[in-house]
């Protein structure tokens, strides 16, 4: 499994880092199998496979559940998994509870929080003193989706581009080991890149990060509707799928499902009770 050196290694030698979301066991395994170097369980799993508008009814014992299930799928894989909405901003006790919960059970390599601000500055360095390495999330933080008025890129006029790329040295001097960076211009990302020293991972952030994240059903275009613009899909899900289940429901109706080849056959008749 890598481990947190290894994704600094890949940034100081220019080789990109991949990263692609994962919910469940088989999601994770498939990941796994293709080779991914890092799996976030995000918190995105309430969209995208719970089927809620937004991350904020995600809660701390969901990111378990799928944490878990994503660490049984993909057991040689460095694992980031979310702390959900306000599961680290009531108090530091509390969110330190919340970490150990996620960290211990999950058995993940670290955790990710969204935003700067300086409580979260503070959590950061307290759980990377416990041992709980952290990844920041940057840009658009879809928990805060509400504060900031919409799905939005950020970072766009000169204030707020200055103030992300504080934001990111501010993280990366509290001790975060890498830092996603949500819906960023590719320009601002590239100079965030540059001017730190941990991994940028970049969702909607240009292909000079460091590293890219996908959701997973946003590659494979499954159960999703509209893609945004930053994902690529890489195969019809969608499509394959619904064929798959009208075909399925074509042979049962036709009654060519299940023949022999998919029934368990008795060899000695005579043991039948009479019909
Ligand atoms: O929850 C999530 O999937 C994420 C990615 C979009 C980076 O945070």
């Amino acid at each position: 499994m890598l481990t947190r050196l290894d994704l600094q290694k890949m940034k100081d030698n220019q080789e990109k880092i991949t990263m692609v979301t994962a919910y469940d066991y088989p999601s994770a395994k498939t990941a796994e199998v293709a080779g991914i170097d890092t799996v976030l369980v995000g918190d995105s799993l309430g969209m995208v496979v719970l089927g809620y508008d937004s991350t904020i009814q995600v809660t701390v014992d969901d990111m378990i559940h799928h944490g878990k299930a994503v660490k049984r799928g993909a057991p040689n894989t460095f694992v980031v998994v979310d702390m959900p909405f306000m599961s680290y901003h009531i108090s530091i006790e509390e969110s330190l509870t919340n970490a150990r919960e996620i960290f211990q059970q999950t058995n993940a390599q670290a955790l990710k929080i969204e935003g700067a601000t300086e409580e979260t500055l503070l959590l950061i360095k307290r759980l990377t003193e416990a041992g709980i390495p952290v990844v920041a999330h940057l840009g658009l933080t879809p928990q805060t989706v509400n504060v900031l008025g919409g799905f939005k890129v950020q970072g766009k006029d000169r204030a707020a581009a200055a103030k992300l790329l504080t934001d990111a040295q501010q993280v990366a001097e509290h001790g975060a080991i890498s830092v996603v960076l949500e819906c960023v211009p590719k320009e601002l990302a590239q100079i965030i890149t540059e001017k730190i020293d941990i991994p940028t991972i970049g969702i909607g952030a240009g292909i000079e990060c460091d590293g890219q994240v996908l959701v997973y059903h946003d590659i494979l275009k499954y159960g999703v509707d509209r893609l945004p613009k930053f994902a690529k899909p890489y195969a019809d899900f969608n499509e394959k799928g619904t064929d798959a289940v009208k075909a399925y429901i074509e042979d049962v109706k036709d009654k060519t499902f299940p023949l022999d080849a998919y029934s368990f056959l008795i060899k000695d008749k005579e043991i039948l009770p009479n019909k």
